[in-house]
């Protein structure tokens, strides 16, 4: 019974229809809503806002944690609803909308938007719009299977809307660790010194005044859509067992290595589920995203604690770990993505972090977020908070995509995510690059050798040959840089006609 989560009665009378909730949303505002990578996002009020945005315009600046589920993004965009979406999506139609410059996007890593909120230098946040599994008696609010920024959302709205999602266990309860930074300049340090640790409270405090409207739901989370692994990830995951075993046994990691991350997508989670394959054991996580490959881990018994802002999962895995969530939920914990994602927590903790690359270049610069340099894919996400501060930054990607016609390593990126100071290993389905210690000419020969497919080694090769007889640091051929990619777009291959695949 909605009511019997309703704890503090004096609420009851907010019960309402999304219909109704969405009219405190109005043109012009900003609204924060709960969802991260699919989890825990508002439902029926972004449904009922984009509805109405049909016959009775509106736009809105839109913030959540992450990415939504179901289809909120599409239907926003569609009802051109959105004038402004941050920090981070990933719906094919939000994403051509934005491509086309209709939707301003503005991609954050997202530790960060929270902090611009709360110090005034983005925002006011007018309506907040949060999923929860409960409300305690004080009017606290229980989220479910995301934290994200839904916290501080809650905390600086002028209004609040509640989606009770009756669909999300009432076990979810006591999973949450609700920690607020403290104001800066004098900051306190962050109090986590561990992954299981939980300095802050399992509920969101909010003004229960500042609730408007409680809208009572049974819609599920959206399960992911992650591919299952296939040759080249099992490769991936190969060269990086094997290097993280050759660092055990240099002494540089004990056997429980140090707290991992995973990035999204298809490829960082096939890598992490072969890490099940390894001697590792007493592994813990400090992540942002628990995707099936963390459970994939526990039940392996070599997973002993993770510590996340939002479990997204595959459609059974979904299933089985909301059913057995009181299994699990002694050995989980979902934060604040300001705090899973803290620079001073992941350096403390030395995080080893292991995201995804859309292409690198020979030099170890990233671009994960931008196709072809201008077409943009999903955004950073929290990539650069880890991947900047972590103990070990690693960069995943298979060599090819798109059947060969584009090679993932490339002479000079066509965008830059994450720099070659912030980069140390990175794998291909090829080999593992060590960057540790190199110098770029060092750097160049070790991503050539390892990480290039060998149809395009050789021209890597004959790049980085030309570039260094003419001089420099790091040296380049400016005028040919970008040619493949030029190559790519004129001719639908970065290889050159008479190329064969290898
Ligand atoms: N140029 C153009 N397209 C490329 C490409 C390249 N160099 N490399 C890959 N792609 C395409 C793939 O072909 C695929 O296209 P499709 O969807 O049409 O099949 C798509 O990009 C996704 O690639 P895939 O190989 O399936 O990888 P993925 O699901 O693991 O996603 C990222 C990879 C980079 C898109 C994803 O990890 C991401 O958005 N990362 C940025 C955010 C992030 O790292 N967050 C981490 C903290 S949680």
């Amino acid at each position: 019974m909605p009511r019997d989560r309703i704890r503090l009665k004096s609420l009851w009378d907010r019960i309402t229809d999304a219909e109704e909730a969405a009219l405190h949303v109005r043109d012009g505002m900003t609204v924060g809503m709960s969802g991260f990578t699919r989890a825990g996002d508002a439902k029926a009020v972004p449904a009922a806002i984009a509805a109405r945005a049909l016959h009775d315009p509106l736009k809105i600046t839109l913030m959540t944690g992450a990415s939504l589920g179901g289809n909120v993004d599409r239907e926003l965009t569609e009802a051109k609803a959105l004038a402004r979406r941050l920090p981070f999506q990933a719906d094919p139609t939000l994403r051509s909308a934005i491509n086309r410059g209709e939707v301003m996007f503005i991609d954050q890593h997202l530790s960060e938007t929270v902090e611009l909120l709360r110090s005034r230098q983005m925002g006011p946040v007018d309506v907040a719009i949060v999923e929860a599994a409960a409300i305690t008696e004080e009017g606290g609010i229980i989220p479910t299977t995301s934290v994200g920024n839904t916290a501080t959302f809650a905390i600086l709205a002028e209004k609040v809307i509640v989606e009770l999602n009756l669909s999300q266990p009432a076990a979810l309860e006591g999973l949450h660790d609700i920690y607020i930074p403290t104001r800066r300049p004098h900051r306190d340090p962050i109090p986590v010194l561990q992954p299981e640790s939980r300095p802050g409270v399992p509920y969101i405090p909010v003004d229960p005044a500042k609730i408007a409207a409680i809208v009572v739901t049974d819609r599920t989370d959206s399960a992911a859509s992650i591919l299952p692994g296939d040759a080249d990830t099992t490769a991936i995951a190969g060269h990086l067992t094997e290097f993280l075993q050759s660092e055990v046994r240099k002494g540089r990691l004990g056997p429980s290595l140090s707290p991992l991350q995973a990035g999204i997508g298809s490829i960082a989670n096939a890598v992490m589920q072969g890490l099940a394959d390894g001697p590792f054991s007493g592994l813990t996580m400090y992540s942002e995203v628990l995707q099936d490959s963390t459970f994939d881990l526990f039940d392996a018994g070599c997973l002993r604690f993770a510590s996340g802002s939002s479990i997204t999962l595959g459609p059974e895995r979904q299933r089985d770990v909301l059913n057995r969530l009181e299994h699990y939920k002694p050995k989980l914990v979902l934060r604040p993505q300001e705090v899973s994602n803290h620079p001073e927590v992941v350096r403390r903790l030395g995080v080893i972090a292991v995201n995804t690359a859309l292409e690198f270049d020979i030099y170890g610069n990233v671009n994960s977020t931008h196709v072809g340099g201008t077409h943009m894919m999903n955004g950073v996400g929290g990539s650069g908070d880890f991947a900047r501060n972590a103990y070990m930054s690693i960069f995943v990607t298979k060599s090819l995509a798109k059947g060969g016609t584009i090679s993932s390593v490339v002479p000079m990126v066509s965008h830059v995510d994450h720099c070659e100071h912030d980069v140390d290993i990175l794998v291909t389905e090829v080999g593992l690059a060590d960057l540790r210690g190199l110098a770029p000419r060092e750097r160049a020969a070790t991503i050539i050798r390892n990480c290039v497919h060998p149809t395009y080694r050789e021209l890597a090769s004959d790049y980085f040959k030309a570039a260094s007889a003419r001089g420099g640091h790091t040296p380049h051929l400016l005028e040919e840089a970008f040619s493949w990619h030029l190559r790519l777009r004129e001719t639908g291959s970065m290889l050159p006609r008479q190329t064969v695949l290898a």
